[in-house]
């Protein structure tokens, strides 16, 4: 683990014991890249996410009562609910918290009064999934402290419920699924139907990771999500009536989508496009990992980025600058937007000696387009949520 996530937990700790005077059990969950697979994921497609040293840390401790309290130390603020008397708050950051509790009491778990202080460094709105790691979070901390033996895949099913029903986002189950299952040194392709998945290594060789933020988070982003969901479900309902095993975009093939396009509205029509031909690409793009093909992997994100900008229409202008830039950069192999798209990041594949030549160039042309500096990470692969090491001093 890294220094500054270590030094993290010591203060959320030391928060913890002057909040409650009580020593806690320590979780931490982290968020996550997507390689290639956008918006595949609520349409039983394929996903390739790993998860990443940006985290979310819990100091926890069950307290015998009827209440759970509650500290963001990133809000710096704090919240106290009712267990008997769990419902979405105006409190937009315990939402994420209470979805999850709300989760286990329909579950029938018993879900006594606990102490919480959360915070981390995953930035918010950056398209990391703060949220899905805060979900994650909770769930297997609760699942810990209460000795609930949920098992980890229906752990990751309820935070995404949460999601659901007390953020208001339909999302898919890539995020959470990322944040519980990740593998250090690897990347998880995830097949969202048969819910099967593999790992593979992420070694990139002279290669790494690097994610470009914008630091624009779009207010349009989760009801333009909802909205893109609808429209592939308008999409599948076409198709159903000729191919009555059509259930979701999974079944659709390029061939059926041709035969019928006339039937579509052209909207439809690109949606559904992008998402078949985005399913295809993480197949083949999977193959290209296991043959050490990296090059040809990277030229599938930049196909995968022009379906987004073009056919499903998530990306925007300071993404798409983002993109462009690398285009002719011989020390980048690949680059797409990652997540739900409207902001946050851009993610490459950078040579690993040019790193910061990249980040110099880059910097540079965003802020003279833009007036502002993009943040650039080096995203390191680490585990999905577990118990954090704690060997570091508490006191
Ligand atoms: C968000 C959602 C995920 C997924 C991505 C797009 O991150 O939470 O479920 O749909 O967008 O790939």
């Amino acid at each position: 683990m890294h220094n500054s996530n270590d030094m993290m937990i010591n203060e959320i700790v030391a928060k913890f014991n002057e909040l409650y005077q009580q020593e806690p059990v320590v979780v931490r969950s982290p968020g996550r890249v997507n390689l290639i697979g956008e918006h595949t994921d609520y349409n039983e497609g394929f996903v390739l996410p790993a998860a990443i040293d940006k985290e979310v840390y819990f100091a926890i401790a069950p307290t015998n009562t009827d209440t759970f309290r509650a500290y963001s130390y990133d809000m710096k603020e704090d919240a106290s609910f009712d267990l008997n008397q769990i419902r979405p708050s105006q409190t937009a950051w315990a939402n994420y918290l209470l979805g999850v509790v709300a989760q286990f009491q329909k579950a029938g778990h018993q879900v006594q009064g606990f102490d919480l202080v959360f915070g981390g460094n995953i930035p918010i709105g950056a398209g990391l999934s703060s949220s899905a790691a805060v979900e994650c979070g909770l769930a297997f901390a609760l699942n810990h402290i209460f000795g609930f033996n949920v098992e980890k895949f229906e752990l990751v099913k309820m935070a995404q419920r949460a999601e659901h029903e007390y953020a208001g986002v339909k999302c898919g189950i890539m995020d959470q699924f990322a944040s519980m299952f990740g593998k250090e040194g690897h990347v998880v392709k995830l097949d969202c139907r048969s819910l099967d998945y593999q790992y593979y290594s992420s070694d990139l060789d002279s290669y790494r990771i690097v994610l470009c933020d914008t630091q624009v988070k779009h207010s349009l982003a989760s009801s333009e999500y909802n909205t893109r969901r609808q429209e592939c479900e308008a999409g599948v309902a076409i198709l159903h009536k000729h191919y009555p095993q059509v259930k979701s975009l999974r079944d659709v093939t390029l061939q059926m989508l041709e035969q019928h396009k006339d039937e579509f509205e052209p909207v439809i029509y690109k949606r559904c496009l992008y998402v078949v031909s985005e399913n295809n690409r993480v197949e083949e793009a999977c193959h290209n990992l296991e043959q050490g093909d990296l090059q040809a992997f990277g030229e599938k994100m930049y196909l995968s980025h022009a379906g987004l900008q073009h056919d499903y229409e998530v990306s925007c202008p300071e993404l798409d600058f983002l993109v462009d830039q690398t285009r002719n950069d011989d020390d980048v192999l690949g680059a797409r937007m990652m997540g739900g798209g409207f902001g946050g990041c851009t993610i490459n594949i950078v040579k690993l000696a040019e790193l910061e030549n990249f980040s110099r160039r880059i910097e540079a042309a965003y802020e003279q387009q833009f007036g502002r500096k993009p943040q650039i990470y080096v995203a390191q692969i680490v585990d999905g949520s577990s118990l954090a090491q704690q060997e570091i001093a508490v006191n």
